[in-house]
């Protein structure tokens, strides 16, 4: 593995490499690097999670770690990504962390460019180590995924976070149910009863509803959603037993999920977080060790 952009990217043997790699280093495994690598993480849109920890993984490998501010960066200036990108090439990094608005905005730059490309995120269209992340905490929950059924709740159609994980559970054997209001909806089959669902899913996946990427054109009631599509207190009583709630964050409190829901017993929440270190070490690793 050279780049990771997609999922796609990535066979199931691969996928499992990569979640036996991030438990070893969650067990205090160290890495096996032979190079000092020097990355820098580019992000162009917001970012808490994926950014920190990437950075986190990054220490942790004992990398070099350039910083990078977009908000301070020469795109300002009207540079464009090829071009930020082989600015970086040129003074040495090995690898980049790209966080960008556009989808697939690594397809001018992958084999186009000697940095790895590892996407933090694209658009509305792929969160590679999201998924892996995701994937990694259902694994731990129930030693695997096959026959799993995974029900993604919420604003569907600009979730980078539905589509990896759309691809990824199904080949790994889990069952998807997409719940969404019908303007929402997107290239899945989905529901908008999020009550048929609740009692059969073994993992609850709620999804932030991104206003961001909105036109403004459908009027928002945080409290109808919550009624109609927030995991509420009822809805949690009648769970099945074992099963867990998840979110890749950020969570609006009493939007998507309530507020005394976010850290009650079946949340794996701040776990996901936690496990998104261990994985991001495995990602950078496999994909160093390509280039060796
Ligand atoms: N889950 C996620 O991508 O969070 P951030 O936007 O904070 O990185």
């Amino acid at each position: 593995m050279k780049n990771l952009v997609s999922m796609k990217d990535l066979s199931v043997e691969q996928i499992l490499a990569i979640l036996k790699q991030a438990q070893a280093f969650r067990e205090g495994a160290v890495s096996t690097l032979k190079n000092k690598y020097t990355m820098a993480n580019l992000f162009f849109e917001p970012s808490t999670r994926t950014k920190m920890s990437f950075e986190m993984a990054e220490r942790k490998l004992q990398l070099e770690v350039l910083p990078f501010d977009a908000g301070f960066s020469s795109t300002l200036k009207g540079e464009t990504l090829y071009d930020t990108v082989k600015v970086l090439e040129s003074i040495g990094l090995d690898a980049l962390v790209i966080r960008h608005e556009q989808n697939n905005y690594f397809n001018e730059l992958v084999g186009k460019v000697r940095p790895a490309i590892i996407n933090g995120g694209d658009g509305t269209g792929n969160h590679p180590t999201q998924s892996l992340l995701d994937i990694f905490t259902i694994w731990q929950e129930f030693g695997g995924l096959k026959d799993k059924i995974v029900t993604i709740v919420g604003d569907i159609a600009h979730s980078r976070v539905a589509r990896s994980n759309a691809d990824a559970l199904t080949r790994l054997g889990a069952k998807i149910h997409f719940v969404c209001p019908r303007e929402w909806q997107a290239e899945f089959e989905t529901t908008n009863s999020f009550d048929d669902v609740i009692e059969v899913s073994d993992v609850l996946m709620m999804l932030r509803v991104q206003h961001e990427r909105h036109d403004g054109s459908i009027s928002f009631s945080k409290e109808e959603y919550h009624q109609s599509y927030g995991l509420t207190l009822e809805r949690e009583s009648r769970m099945k037993e074992g099963s867990i709630i998840m979110h890749p964050a950020p969570f609006n409190r009493d939007v998507e999920i309530a507020n005394e829901l976010v850290e009650c017993e079946r949340s794996r929440i701040f776990k996901q977080m936690e496990n998104g270190v261990y994985i991001r070490m495995a990602v950078i690793e496999m994909i160093l060790k390509g280039r060796e």
